[in-house]
Order: C-alpha cells, then sequence, then structure tokens
C-alpha cells in the first residue's frame, strides 16, 4: 500500500455488505474503511492481524472485505474475550439483550458465532502483554486494544520484525480519544518507524500509518516510558504529531488527552492550562466519552 492509497477517502462511498448486528465500538466510517483497505488495497504479501475484537465487529468487515476480495489471506485475531462490566453497559445501550451476561464472561464463542460464517479467521484468547507471533510477515494490523504504553509496546515489539517497509499498514483506533493519550504520545515518539498518512475521517478517533522505518534499530523501552518524559518532550512530540489535524473541533478534543496526561503525571497546572485553552471546541457528545475518574477530576479542577 502506497501513501496515495491510503489518503485516498474514497471509502465514503462503499456500500457495506449486510451482516449480522452485534456490539460494536467503532463508528459507520470506521466500518467502511477497515472494509475498503480489506478487500481493495490488501495484497497478500503479509498476514491481516487485530488486537482487539470485542464481538467481532471490526473484524467481520475486516474478514468481509478480504472474502470480497477473493484472496485467501491469512486473518487473526486477539483479545482477552473476557466481559467488562463496561462492556455489558455499552451493549445493553446499544439495543442488546445481555441480562444473562456476567463480568468476566468468555465471549469468544460469540465472537466465533459471528465471524465464522463471514471468513476464516485464527481467534486467540490471550492479554496483550502475553501475545506471541508466529505467523510470518503482517500487511495490515488493525489494533483496538492497547492502550497502555507497556502493552503498546510489547505488542510492537512483537510485530515489528514481520512488518513490510513501505507496505505494511498499521490502523491504530481510538487515536484521537482522550484517554488513549499513550497511543499519539508513543507513536510520535515512534516516528522513525511509523509515518503518520492520513486521519480519514472527521466522524472517527482513527489514525492510518504506514511502516515507513528510516532507522530501524530495536526499539528502546526505556524512552518510551511515558510516565518518565519531561513535560518538555511530551509537549513536543504531542505538538509534532498533533499537525495531522486541521479540523479545528477534532483537535482540542485530541489536546485534551495531552492535559490528562499531564494531569496524571503531576503537573497540574499544565494541564488544566491546557483542558481550558480546548474545552471550548470539545464535541459535545464526545465530552461524555471522557467521563471516567481521572477526566472526571480534571474536568472540575479546570471549569470548576
Ligand atoms: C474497543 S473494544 C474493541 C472493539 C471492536 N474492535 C469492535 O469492532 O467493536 C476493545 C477490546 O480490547 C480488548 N482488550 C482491552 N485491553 C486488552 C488487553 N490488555 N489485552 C487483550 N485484550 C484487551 C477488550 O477485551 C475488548 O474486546
Amino acid at each position: 500500500m502506497n501513501r496515495a492509497t491510503l489518503k485516498n477517502n474514497t471509502f465514503q462511498t462503499i456500500n457495506l455488505p449486510e451482516l449480522t448486528r452485534v456490539p460494536t465500538m467503532i463508528t459507520e466510517d470506521e466500518k467502511k474503511y477497515l472494509y475498503w483497505l480489506a478487500r481493495d488495497h490488501v495484497s497478500g504479501d503479509g498476514a491481516v492481524v487485530e488486537i482487539g475484537t470485542w464481538y467481532g465487529c471490526s473484524a467481520g468487515y475486516l474478514g468481509a472485505g478480504l472474502r470480497d476480495s477473493g484472496k485467501n489471506i491469512p486473518f487473526h485475531c486477539f483479545d482477552r474475550f473476557e466481559l467488562q462490566g463496561i462492556e455489558i453497559r455499552k451493549a445493553r445501550q446499544q439495543g442488546f439483550t445481555v441480562q444473562d451476561s456476567q463480568e468476566g464472561e468468555d465471549i469468544l464463542p460469540m465472537a466465533q458465532n459471528h465471524l465464522t460464517p463471514i471468513y476464516p479467521i485464527k481467534l486467540k484468547k490471550t492479554y496483550a502483554a502475553d501475545i506471541r507471533w508466529e505467523g510470518g510477515l503482517v500487511e495490515l494490523l488493525h489494533l483496538d486494544a492497547p492502550k497502555r504504553w507497556s502493552d503498546i509496546l510489547h505488542v510492537m515489539e512483537t510485530f515489528l520484525p514481520f512488518l513490510i517497509p513501505q507496505k505494511s499498514i498499521l490502523v491504530l483506533q481510538d487515536f484521537g480519544m482522550p484517554r488513549a493519550y499513550a497511543l499519539p504520545l508513543i507513536f510520535g515518539a515512534l516516528s522513525d518507524y511509523f509515518e503518520l498518512i492520513n486521519i480519514p475521517s472527521e466522524y472517527s478517533t482513527m489514525a492510518v500509518f504506514l511502516y515507513n522505518p528510516v532507522s530501524p534499530e530495536k526499539l528502546n523501552s526505556q524512552k518510551l516510558n511515558i510516565d518518565d518524559w519531561s513535560s518538555e518532550y511530551a509537549q513536543k512530540i504531542w505538538d509534532q504529531i498533533g499537525v495531522c489535524y486541521t479540523n479545528s473541533s477534532q483537535k482540542s478534543f485530541f489536546n485534551f488527552g495531552l492535559a490528562l496526561y499531564f494531569y496524571r503525571n503531576g503537573h497540574k497546572e499544565l494541564a488544566i492550562k491546557i483542558a481550558q485553552e480546548n474545552k471550548p471546541l470539545l464535541f459535545p457528545e464526545k465530552a461524555i466519552l471522557l467521563e471516567k475518574r481521572l477526566s472526571t477530576a480534571l474536568w472540575r479542577a479546570a471549569f470548576k
């Protein structure tokens, strides 16, 4: 896949195939983008891998894209497949009857039932920190689970040797989501390996990178521990990667992530200043998604 392909946003005109509805955390634009990538752009030089599958919605559209491309490309999904309370509430909000669902329930069988009729996908129940990979080259890596810097690093160390320079593509969900601030910080710091190519939609927090290694030495895990960074370094990395946002409301939402990071790392005044500078433009509907203890504390401190 090349830059021009990835920047071409014709995916928005795609008619998605009809798949059985399952609870999901992805948007219509994200479904279309994943389907379009898998159907029209994955060549088969490597496998497709997803981390963060839940009930299988995104995997379903990736699988349908591979199916409709007529190519027989291996597709592997990793997830802890362990239902959380917040996920039960989310599924309920989407109109699914989940009375019998329990926290901690193994939902791999449900994902498997959804995906089996679509495409032969290998599902693996594992924590991100324990993922091992022996499946050869990887052409498309879709990350929708790891948000902690240490998990992200483990995943990148595991898959980096199997990525194809100038070809493998990394799709990060939640990149623009404030509470997932570790993603822009780490991928900003990894700009020697990953080139941010596209923010395909203003109705999504997804970002698309091309593996374009400039200096592919071993990843330096010490340098990637975001909890040890100086505020100046974090700000520099954030500003560099943040130029991808030209839409001011997306940008202010994104910048709230830096405020959260600073708040968590003890730079409270700086955090409050950034939150105040960015509040007027926050997407109102997305501000609701910030309801989490840390965000609420920052929100109160900045806007009391
Ligand atoms: C946002 S949901 C994925 C949504 C899904 N891609 C969709 O299409 O709706 C995140 C998923 O990541 C998984 N997850 C989160 N943290 C994880 C971890 N540390 N290890 C393994 N799986 C994890 C959760 O079990 C959950 O299924």
